[in-house]
């Protein structure tokens, strides 16, 4: 029997919600989705191609014809990709080009992280998280993995997570927040382990509680 289960983490930067999901997934066998890797395609194809990424219809087309592939590549993690993709996934016409991509994608069952997956994408979901954490504990956090391999100051790092905070909840379609019936975990003073060991006790409680 194909296990229909859906589960939506959403959360801010650096939250641990992408580490969550892919563990949650495996933990129950179920298929992952990144959906940030979604708007950052969207990013690499704007900046490649030189369009305007205020252009909602043109960043929208993009949207439209992103293919699998583009999620391959190894430039989508950059600090200055995931402005971007926050700058282009503020139009409405990038949102609707991506949900049936998340939707089909959630059929038979599925773990998708992002910002709006409880709330727009996947409402009925079986279980739903919001992952949250500090700013400065998530700029720290990202800041370890960035200088792993560029220089980067702390400082900068931290201002691009609170401007992309900003932009994230503050814009009109399908703005960053916690839908009424999700769990909110906090893991500003959890290890990764404490983090992923909470949410799949409250994953599995959720589950529980919609099957009886
Ligand atoms: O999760 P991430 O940092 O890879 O996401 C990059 C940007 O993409 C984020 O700042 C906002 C946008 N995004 C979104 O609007 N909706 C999602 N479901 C996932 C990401």
């Amino acid at each position: 029997m194909t296990d229909t289960t859906t589960i939506a983490i959403d959360g801010p930067a650096a939250s641990g919600k992408g580490t969550i999901a892919r563990r949650i997934a495996e933990h129950l066998g179920l298929r992952h989705l990144d959906t940030g890797l979604l708007y950052r395609g969207v990013a690499a194809l704007v900046r490649d191609q030189g369009i305007f990424p205020t252009d909602g219809d043109a960043v929208g087309r993009i949207a439209g014809d992103l293919t699998i592939e583009v999620l391959e590549r190894d430039d989508l993690r950059e600090d200055g990709i995931g402005n971007l993709a926050s700058i282009v996934a503020a139009h409405p016409q990038v949102r609707a080009a991506l949900m049936e991509w998340q939707r089909n994608f959630a059929m038979g069952g599925a773990v998708l992280d992002g910002r709006d997956i409880g709330t727009v994408i996947l409402p009925d979901a079986t279980a739903k998280l919001f992952i949250s954490a500090d700013a400065d504990v998530r700029a720290a956090r990202r800041w370890r993995e960035l200088s792993k391999t560029q220089d980067i100051a702390y400082r900068t790092v931290l201002e691009s997570i609170e401007e992309r905070d900003r932009r994230d909840a503050e814009r009109a379609s399908a703005p960053m927040t916690h839908a009424a019936d999700a769990d909110l975990l906090d893991t500003s003073e959890m290890s990764i382990e404490q983090a992923v060991a909470e949410a799949l006790r409250l994953v599995n409680e959720q589950i529980t509680a919609a099957r009886s």
